[in-house]
């Protein structure tokens, strides 16, 4: 049997597909590249916006026709918009067979055997679990051969209610995951020769406040994963600015291995709009946090998420925004559209904003942050900084050169052209000259 799956939206939904990838595997199963050939195939989906969500559905009336040439075929969708549209799904999509949501994920894998021996079945997972769902750590070692790093779980789900956000209603509460199990898997990776871990969450700065938690904060579990033999750096991801602690700021200055990055979406610069949006901290609150980040760091890289055209927003309001990040001066920055969301708080805030003043704020806020970017990623050229080899570049090497890919400890993309003979591969770290700078990435010459 040979399976497919795509995967929209964030890392967690990357590091579910990633499992479910490993434990098909290890049930025999064949994953290919192309859902043309596949027996099976699973979409992992996203609806933090309208626009993942829409994709999913248009992917789904492509893959219908596929069933009249192979009747077998099953399809699958999980994730978000599954959790979202729950059992509804069937009328509109006969031809699914399986829904899941997040908790659902451990079960998929049997539950595709399960389907593949009965064509009647059809299975749903959508049931929020009272605990954090833990699964067999699966280490693939032809997978990891070709990771340089790996995305661990340390919590599931989101307390946080933003009056825009979908997540606490797809992915249910905060559930933290035990230290126990988090350091076995970033063992078990480290001992398969993985150099990177990502701690994955909605929320990690809350990592241990809930009733799940073990009696470790975050701060602590970082120091724990930093000791771990092999790992040469940790880096982690949301963290929300009202739970961030100066303990885990001190950490960038403290941990060799931490990469000093960080991302910390900020959504709005201003007051009045991060107050509706139930955000719990003011732009001053922000400016102070990266204050204290830069002071510990100060080759800290900042990046952050931001919305426009939030309902109510005004001019004055969306030029607070553009005058705070100007002043932070963001690394590079990620920025949406408002889109109203089933069952949030803001689908009934007034008035919403037309979509057309929406299209120009979300360009002048980028026009904005493509100079910023250049300006950040200019401070690097001529430096020799060092690039943890993820794969091949799509770019083509000349005679007997190959060109690279990797990531320096900001997190940020570098090119590089290397001899064939250099012997440099996934995995490895290297140090590279940077002697050109790209819209969104580096390139650079290796150092032996
Ligand atoms: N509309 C637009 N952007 C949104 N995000 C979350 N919900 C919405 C929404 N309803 C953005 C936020 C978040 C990122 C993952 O997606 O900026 O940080
Ligand atoms: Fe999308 Fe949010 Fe769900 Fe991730 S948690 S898949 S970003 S809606």
């Amino acid at each position: 049997m040979k399976f497919y799956i795509h995967t929209f939206g964030c890392q967690m939904n990357v590091c579910d597909s990633l499992w479910i990838a490993a434990a098909l595997r290890q049930k025999g199963y064949t994953q290919v590249m192309s859902e043309k050939e596949a027996d099976v195939i699973l979409i992992n989906t996203c609806s933090v916006r309208q626009k993942p969500e829409q994709k999913v559905y248009s992917m789904l009336g492509r893959i219908e026709p596929y069933l009249k040439n192979n009747p077998n075929l099953i399809v699958g969708v999980g994730g978000c918009v599954a959790q979202q549209v729950k059992e509804t799904f069937w009328e509109k999509f006969p031809f699914v067979r399986l829904i899941f949501g997040t908790d659902g994920v451990r079960s998929v894998p049997d539950s595709i055997v399960r389907l593949s021996e009965n064509p009647d079945l059809k299975i749903s997972l959508l049931d929020f679990l009272d605990y954090y769902p833990e699964r067999e750590i699966i280490i693939d070692r032809t997978l990891t051969k070709q990771q340089a790093g790996a995305y661990v779980n340390i919590m599931q789900g989101c307390d946080n209610f933003c009056a825009y956000c979908i997540v606490p209603f797809t992915r249910g509460r905060q559930k933290s995951r035990k230290t126990e199990n988090i350091l076995n898997e970033c063992k078990k990776f480290a001992e398969a020769g993985i150099k990177e871990i990502t701690l994955l969450g909605q929320n990690v700065n809350s990592f241990g406040k809930d009733k799940y938690g073990d009696g470790v904060s975050f701060p602590q579990l970082i120091r724990k994963v930093s000791k771990i033999e092999g790992i040469r750096r940790i880096r982690f991801t949301t963290s929300h600015p009202k739970d961030i602690s100066d303990e885990l700021i001190a950490l960038f200055g403290e941990l060799e291995n931490l990469c000093p990055a960080i991302h910390l979406p900020l959504q709005s610069g201003s007051n009045t709009i991060l107050a509706k949006m139930g955000r719990k901290y003011t732009i001053e609150d922000y400016l102070q946090i990266v204050e204290k980040l830069r002071k510990v760091r100060d080759d800290i890289v900042i990046t952050t998420d931001l919305i426009v055209g939030f309902p109510t927003e005004t001019e004055e309001d969306f030029l607070e925004t553009l005058k705070r990040v100007k002043e932070i001066e963001f690394d590079s920055s990620f920025s949406f559209k408002y889109s109203d969301r089933p069952g949030t708080k803001a689908t009934k805030m007034e008035p919403k904003i037309p979509d057309e003043i929406k299209s120009e704020r979300l360009k002048r806020l980028q026009n904005l942050q493509d100079k910023l970017t250049h300006k950040s990623l200019n401070k690097l050229k001529g430096k020799v900084v060092e690039v943890l080899v993820e794969g091949k570049s799509a770019k083509q090497g000349k005679d007997n050169q190959i060109s690279l890919k990797g990531r320096e400890g900001g997190g940020r993309v570098v090119n590089f052209l290397t001899k064939q003979t250099n012997n440099i591969h996934v995995g490895s770290l290297v140090k590279v000259k940077i002697t050109e700078i790209k819209k969104h990435s580096l390139f650079g010459e290796v150092i032996l």
